[in-house]
């Protein structure tokens, strides 16, 4: 009798989520953008948070990094990292995070893919980026981990880091990840030709940007009850003459002031 009602109790437990585990945020970053993400997430979620720290720091100079981690792109010599605090098998669901390094997640999130077992396991991938770079990293990281569940992540500009507490709001309610619900933003409206107006738009999105993010030939919109939303296509040429599309995320917020903004790249 007392048997079947202690097997009575973990089924209860099980179904009501008294036995649900916490989540991890396990983060690399060298210049502290994506930490100040990370530390969002721990905040809103209540997940439990590690640093994960090379051997041998990069040393946060852009070109030294560049170097060292195209070198170690290339040649596949992955960065040791100091052991990990956190018992990953604590854990159903981890917060991946990193700052994008061309184009891909930084060499850091490559040692720990490879070194720690996460078959199973919920992740959530987030970074930071220049201009953009989520998408081709969540799919790396889904090919890392075949064997795990890795969901749409989150991603943010360097330059719109402060708008990274409201997003995460969003993206975590919609994903299950926080109590609460948020109303669903509408889809963009159908592409359209470039207005004058537009093109002015897009301009003043990318003026504070170091490169050049090419003409914009076509847009779709949309308005929320935040921001008036735009989804430029937009042509470059390169150095080797080839023409190249990308689509330029812009956004505009309807409190006064408020200058265009581009959200992301996706090339
Ligand atoms: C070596 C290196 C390569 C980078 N490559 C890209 C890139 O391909 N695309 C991009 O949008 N940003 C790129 N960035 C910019 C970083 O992703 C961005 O500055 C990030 O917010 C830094 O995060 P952290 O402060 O957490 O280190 C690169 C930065 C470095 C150092």
């Amino acid at each position: 009798m007392k048997k079947i009602f202690i097997t009575l109790a973990i089924a209860a437990m099980a179904l009501t989520g008294c036995t649900q585990k916490k989540a991890l945020v396990l983060y690399y970053s060298e210049t502290g953008t994506t930490e100040k993400v990370a530390l969002e997430i721990q905040r809103q979620t209540g997940a439990d948070i590690e640093k994960i720290e090379p051997e041998v720091p990069y040393t946060g100079n852009f070109q030294e990094t560049a170097q060292r981690g195209g070198r170690e792109m290339r040649s596949g010599e992955l960065p040791e990292l100091k052991p990990l605090k956190s018992r990953l098998d604590k854990y159903d669901v981890v917060f991946i995070g990193y700052p994008i390094w061309f184009g891909t997640y930084a060499m850091p999130i490559a040692t720990l893919l490879k070194d720690n077992a996460f078959e199973g396991k919920t992740i959530i991938p987030f970074c930071t980026f220049g201009s953009g770079g989520l998408n081709e990293s969540s799919d790396a990281i889904r090919k890392a981990l075949p064997k795990a569940n890795v969901l749409a992540g989150y991603g943010v500009r360097t330059a719109r880091v402060e708008h990274a507490a409201e997003e995460l709001d969003r993206f975590l309610k919609e994903s299950g990840l926080k109590e609460g619900t948020v109303e669903k933003l509408p889809e963009y409206g159908e592409d359209q030709a470039v207005t004058a107006e537009d093109s002015i738009v897009f301009a003043k999105a990318c003026s504070g940007y170091q490169y050049p993010l090419g003409t914009p030939v076509s847009v779709a919109k949309r308005t929320t009850e935040e921001s008036a939303d735009y989804r430029f296509v937009a042509v470059t040429r390169g150095m080797d003459g080839q023409q190249n599309t990308s689509v330029v995320y812009v956004t505009v917020g309807k409190a006064e002031g408020s200058q265009p903004e581009f959200t992301q790249v996706v090339r």
